[in-house]
């Protein structure tokens, strides 16, 4: 176990500002509710974010406005949450703030929220290790998608008794949310009945004035004082990595909270850097969007997917929603897993990353980076800042970019093969292609021998093949628990077939064409 910190952590809960002192910087939040706080309605299952157990739900202000988002509090360290709100599934009919706001056409018995009313009539409750976390993702989705709509539609409102009701939760919505959530007697469908039922109930409305000016109460920590420093712009957090290099920095933990709660690793000191207002930003410039480091997996893929439409689904592939609530698309390409899924779509896109330090700022192509497995050119005192993805030239069309994730389950799965591709044609020539691969070296890599035997090339079925056999024969993968090595060599070829047949149009080849109903 790592020192005690003297600074103490602050945050809020039941509408009152919580303080807890001498918690050192890597227990993590489940440990601090259940054993410290003895809320043990937050269950332990995994331990690794892998089955949402001990899902909660954290309240941050971005701007003037506060977002919720459902997280894994098993990886997450307590003293990230400093400055936020918190909800436990306890605290959904404890919390003061959370008030009904008008009635509808169900009836619900006072007390319960609706995300356990709906919970309790749809028989969604099922065993209680499973349950407290669904509820939690329940309650995300709750105040994200009914309780922001109830608060509009209340606001516009001119009969105060007129129902406030809130557009309906889709399925598909429903099941994205609870991505994070597993549940091993498989009992999925009430849970997903619930989801969709939950905005039936009266609404429940966050009194966020309160909330807000409750939030406000709590002072910054003060800068370079060690133990878990929490920098607030990039000059704080650049002067805090040159005064200690071997501090651990962690920005959404979903990596380094593993290494904690399986690798029992302790740090004395800890630099986080999700507080860093400039890297939270994601900016779309004329020539290229600049994604900040700190910015989470569903900030940065969302600003790909409207640019890139295609991208969605594999997006959307990205481990779980609490995972990629908390996770920072600067953390998965600092960690440099050869298996992480955005290094070969960036690299596809030819993205470029900034690294700072207070010596000053360089810039490398994102393949430069890597130097060997989990080996990176990052200096001691540096940081990677930006990750800056050209944009298509205006007119381009940027059909022919795809990324393909192969695993053994298709969602909430780590990749065996990652492939992304980027072709673009010119008088049915290929005239550029660039491709990332991940899942067939020691590092995240760009497929240079495929590209060159593409260029130039008619895009055709012929240069296809001969492309396929090239990609096989680019990379020694090894085998393991994924996948073999000759497995993985045979699926980078038959993926660059499937994109060629999907640039011509064909459709049905892809897994999401598909539906359950259409299979049956
Ligand atoms: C259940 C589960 C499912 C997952 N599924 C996937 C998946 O489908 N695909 C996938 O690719 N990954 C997956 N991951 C891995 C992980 O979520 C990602 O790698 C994530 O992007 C890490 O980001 P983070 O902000 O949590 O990084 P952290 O854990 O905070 O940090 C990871 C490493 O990066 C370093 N670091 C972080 N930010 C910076 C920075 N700005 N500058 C320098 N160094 C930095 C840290 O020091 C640390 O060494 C999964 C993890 C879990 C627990
Ligand atoms: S205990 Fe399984 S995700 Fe946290
Ligand atoms: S609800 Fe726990 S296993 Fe299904």
């Amino acid at each position: 176990m790592s020192k005690p910190s003297s600074q103490t952590i602050e945050f809020v809960r039941r509408g009152a500002v919580v303080t807890l002192s001498n918690v050192p910087p890597t227990r993590t939040l489940l440990e601090v509710l259940r054993e410290d706080l003895g809320c043990t309605g937050t269950k332990e299952g995994c331990g690794e974010g892998d089955c949402g157990a001990c899902t909660v739900v954290i309240g941050q202000m971005q701007g003037d406005t506060l977002s919720f988002k459902a997280i894994n509090s098993c990886i997450r360290l307590a003293h990230s949450v400093h400055g936020l709100a918190l909800w436990t599934v306890e605290d959904l009919t404890a919390d003061p703030l959370l008030q009904p706001v008008a009635q509808a056409s169900v009836t619900a018995p006072p007390g319960l929220h609706p995300a356990q009313q709906a919970m309790l009539e749809c028989h969604g409750s099922q065993c209680g290790f499973c349950t407290p976390g669904f509820v939690m993702s329940l309650f995300g989705m709750y105040q994200n998608h009914v309780a922001s709509a109830a608060a509009i539609e209340t606001a516009n409102a001119t009969d105060a008794t007129t129902p406030a009701r809130a557009k309906p939760i889709s399925r598909a919505l429903a099941q994205a949310e609870l991505s994070g959530n597993l549940c091993r007697c498989t009992g999925y469908r009430p849970i997903l009945d619930a989801a969709q039922q939950m905005a039936n109930y009266p609404k429940v409305a966050l009194d966020e004035l309160r909330l807000k000016a409750r939030l406000a109460q709590i002072q910054p920590r003060p800068d370079a004082h060690p133990g878990y420093q929490l920098p607030a712009s990039l000059p704080e957090l650049l002067a805090a990595r040159a005064a200690q290099p071997g501090a651990q920095l962690v920005a959404g933990c979903t990596d380094v909270g593993l290494w904690v709660t399986k690798l029992h690793q302790n740090f004395d000191a800890v630099i986080d850097l999700t507080r860093v207002a400039e890297l939270r930003r994601i900016e779309r410039r004329a020539d290229a969007l600049l994604i900040g480091a700190a910015a989470n997996l569903n900030e940065a893929f969302a600003a790909l997917v409207a640019i890139w439409p295609q991208l969605a689904s594999f997006a959307a592939r990205f481990a779980g929603l609490p995972v990629r609530n908390s996770g920072t698309l600067g953390g998965n390409v600092a960690n440099g897993s050869p298996i992480g899924d955005s290094m070969p779509l960036l690299i596809a896109l030819k993205s470029v990353i900034l690294l700072a330090s207070v010596r000053g700022e360089r810039e490398m192509p994102l393949e430069d980076f890597y130097t060997g497995y989990r080996q990176n050119r990052l200096a001691a005192d540096e940081v990677l800042a930006f990750i800056k993805v050209p944009l298509p030239p205006a007119g381009a069309t940027q059909d022919l970019l795809r990324a393909y994730k192969i695993s053994k389950r298709y969602d909430d799965d780590i990749s065996a093969v990652c492939l992304a591709l980027n072709v673009g044609l010119a008088d049915g020539r290929v005239h550029s292609v660039s491709i990332g691969a991940g899942g067939v070296a020691a590092t995240p890599v760009r497929a240079r021998q495929t590209e060159a035997a593409l260029h130039g090339q008619p895009w055709s079925l012929a240069s296809v093949q001969a492309a396929m056999a090239t990609l096989r024969a680019e990379f020694a993968p090894i085998s393991d628990m994924r996948a073999s090595s000759a497995y993985r060599r045979e699926v980078l070829g038959n993926l660059l077939q499937r994109f060629w047949l999907e640039s011509q149009g064909a459709q049905q080849i892809k897994l999401e064409s598909f539906t359950l109903e259409a299979l049956a």
